[in-house]
């Protein structure tokens, strides 16, 4: 069963293959949603400093049950913060709202600020400075692992060849439709796990009738269809949903899509997010300016 995989980060840390997304789900709901996901199963639990649910999520955690040794926390750096003290400062924030002595994996959510995402300055010198803040509190244990969000392949060069901790995780966008997959290789031939963030587009995917003639010849679900797809990359996706029938359904993924399958799915290329197009991540640009369009 797919909740009980784990893949093996470069520093040997265990994580678990498929994790639950929060973005969205706000700070008083968030203990709900993430106890139910315990609940169903899922053991690896993504938030971010810019979520605004850090708290509820610790709550959530601590009132699970569940040992924290069973249980993997992602946070991540505002992509704002670009300096060592600032982010040193941040980290402490983020174990104090989460309630926790150690983080199991924390990001530098972007390599822009979100306001900049995707133009031309790479704020390399900025992103050295948060790394370095990583990897101070990364030697601390004050985090189990590091890594980035977002990162393009000479953001991620820029960190592995002027830091000392070349970066574990590269969570990325990355579902049928868009799919990354020179980034991906890159990343893999490194050793770095690639998460996929918004592997069914944000829910953009679901009513696509292509892809739910291609789920019924599973017996699956679109969301299911979109989820194994990520998993047969190689990837590490990270469904979010406040409903538990759907947290249950995005578990239920012990199917194997065929080679021929994967082909025509690598090979979609219009994803259409809808809404979701103002979101800096779908948009590629900022164009919101609100703290909920970060995902
Ligand atoms: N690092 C980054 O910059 C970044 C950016 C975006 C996202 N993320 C991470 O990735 C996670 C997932 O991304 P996302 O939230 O953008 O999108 P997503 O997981 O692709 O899609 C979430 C949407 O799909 C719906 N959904 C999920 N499972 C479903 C199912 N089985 N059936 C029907 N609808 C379903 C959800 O609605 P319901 O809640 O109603 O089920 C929600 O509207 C985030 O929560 C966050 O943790 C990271």
């Amino acid at each position: 069963m797919i909740l009980n995989q784990t893949s093996t980060l470069a520093n040997g840390v265990a994580i678990p293959r498929l994790g639950f997304g929060t973005w969205m789900i706000p700070n008083d709901d968030a203990a709900r949603a993430v106890g139910e996901a315990i609940g169903v199963g899922y053991r690896h639990i993504d938030t971010a400093q810019a979520y605004d649910n850090e708290a509820g999520v610790g709550e959530g955690l601590r009132a699970s049950g569940v040992a924290r040794d069973q249980l993997f926390v992602t946070t991540k750096l505002v992509a704002e913060s670009k300096s060592h003290a600032d982010a040193a400062a941040r980290i402490d924030g983020s174990l104090q709202a989460l309630g926790l002595d150690q983080i199991d994996l924390m990001l530098i959510h972007s390599p822009q600020p979100w306001a900049e995402f995707r133009e031309g300055d790479r704020h390399f010198e900025g992103n050295l400075e948060a790394w370095r803040a990583l990897e101070d509190a990364y030697r601390a244990g004050k985090l189990r692992a590091i890594g980035v969000s977002n990162f393009e392949r000479v953001d991620l060069e820029n960190l592995s060849r002027n830091g000392s901790i070349a970066p574990m995780v590269d969570q990325v966008m990355a579902h049928v439709g868009d799919t990354p997959f020179d980034l991906i290789d890159y990343a893999q031939s490194q050793d770095i796990l690639v998460q996929a963030y918004s592997p069914v587009a944000h829910g953009a995917v679901l009513k696509d009738a292509r892809l739910a003639e291609m789920a019924g010849r599973y017996g699956v679900s679109v969301a299911q269809l979109c989820i194994r797809y990520c998993l047969q990359l190689g990837l590490a996706p990270l469904p979010k949903t406040s409903n538990v029938a759907h947290m249950r359904e995005n578990a239920a993924v012990d199917f194997t899509i065929t080679d021929a399958d994967m082909a025509t799915l690598r090979q979609t290329r219009d994803a259409d997010y809808g809404e979701a197009s103002a979101f800096p991540v779908f948009g590629k640009k900022r164009q919101a300016d609100t703290n909920d369009a970060e995902g």
